[in-house]
């Protein structure tokens, strides 16, 4: 039986987390047993009264700042409570950040097969108090060169990411494997019923049956993708006799193909 991947969530907004846990992969994935999703409000963590879980930044500016506190207490609520199930309920803590080391299928690997607890650590607002950087030291990551308005999104897309990689979640065990950047290619072209959709028909030889000519087709315009689109993934990569040939074919083709440049007047 594989061992699931255990998730915990601090964040102010459980319901984007929740609408989005119950739904599809997600959702079978924790049906299977194979993902353990918990979300914990961090507004229960904060002491006040009004249970205030952020305030204006220190020197003046604008928007809210995440306080340190409910963060450092949420944590601590959940060693104390994991700490009692066994010695394997160790914690890794993540901050989602734009700052962070950025995350790839590399790393989505690495979190499908880790042993600890992933805890994302969601900020909102205009950022978290440095405190939660210094004083818990989480991995900071981050899904793009791009400002969201919290962490809640790209915990979420780490954890869909990851889980689609655990064996059983989809399927077919081997999906997974096959597809883009697992060996660094973009997928290869994908069709379903019918043959035809406005003229347009599939490709004759994945209707043939032939296994052996599907699967070099199938590689082919992986690598066709790949040149077309990410030419820098086939960068300093060792190529087979086959995908030489194969990229030998397409770069034929595909400068056969390029649109003619007229440039004569009239
Ligand atoms: N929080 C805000 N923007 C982010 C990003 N690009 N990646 C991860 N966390 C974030």
């Amino acid at each position: 039986m594989t061992t699931p991947m255990r998730c915990d969530i601090l964040t102010l907004f459980p319901d984007m987390i929740l609408a989005t846990l119950g739904h599809s992969m997600l959702k079978r994935a924790q049906e299977k047993g194979l993902l353990e999703v918990r979300v914990r409000n961090v507004r229960e963590f904060a002491e006040s009264r009004h249970l205030v879980a952020d305030d204006v930044p220190y020197g003046g500016g604008a928007g809210m700042v995440m306080k340190a506190e409910p963060l450092f207490r949420a944590v601590e609520s959940l060693r104390r409570e994991y700490q009692e199930t066994g010695p394997g309920d160790e914690l890794r803590l993540l901050l989602p950040s734009p700052q962070g080391r950025p995350f790839t299928q590399r790393v989505a690997d690495e979190f499908s097969r880790e042993r600890r607890r992933l805890v994302f650590l969601c900020g909102h607002y205009e950022g978290v108090d440095e405190r939660v950087r210094v004083g818990l030291r989480p991995e900071e990551i981050s899904i793009g060169d791009y400002v969201l308005t919290g962490g809640e999104l790209p915990a979420l897309v780490m954890i869909d990411a990851a889980v689609r990689l655990i064996p059983g979640v989809l399927g077919d065990p081997e999906s997974a494997q096959h597809e883009s950047f697992i060996d660094a290619l973009l997928d290869y072209p994908q069709y379903t019923r019918p043959a035809e959709v406005c003229g347009l028909t599939v490709p004759e030889v994945l209707r043939s049956g032939n296994h052996d000519a599907i699967r070099r087709w199938r590689r082919k315009e992986a690598l066709r993708s790949t040149y077309l689109k990410r030419p820098d993934l086939l960068r300093d990569r060792a190529f087979n006799e086959e995908d030489r040939q194969l990229l030998d074919d397409i770069t034929r083709e595909e400068s056969r193909e390029a649109p003619v440049k007229c440039t004569e007047e009239g």
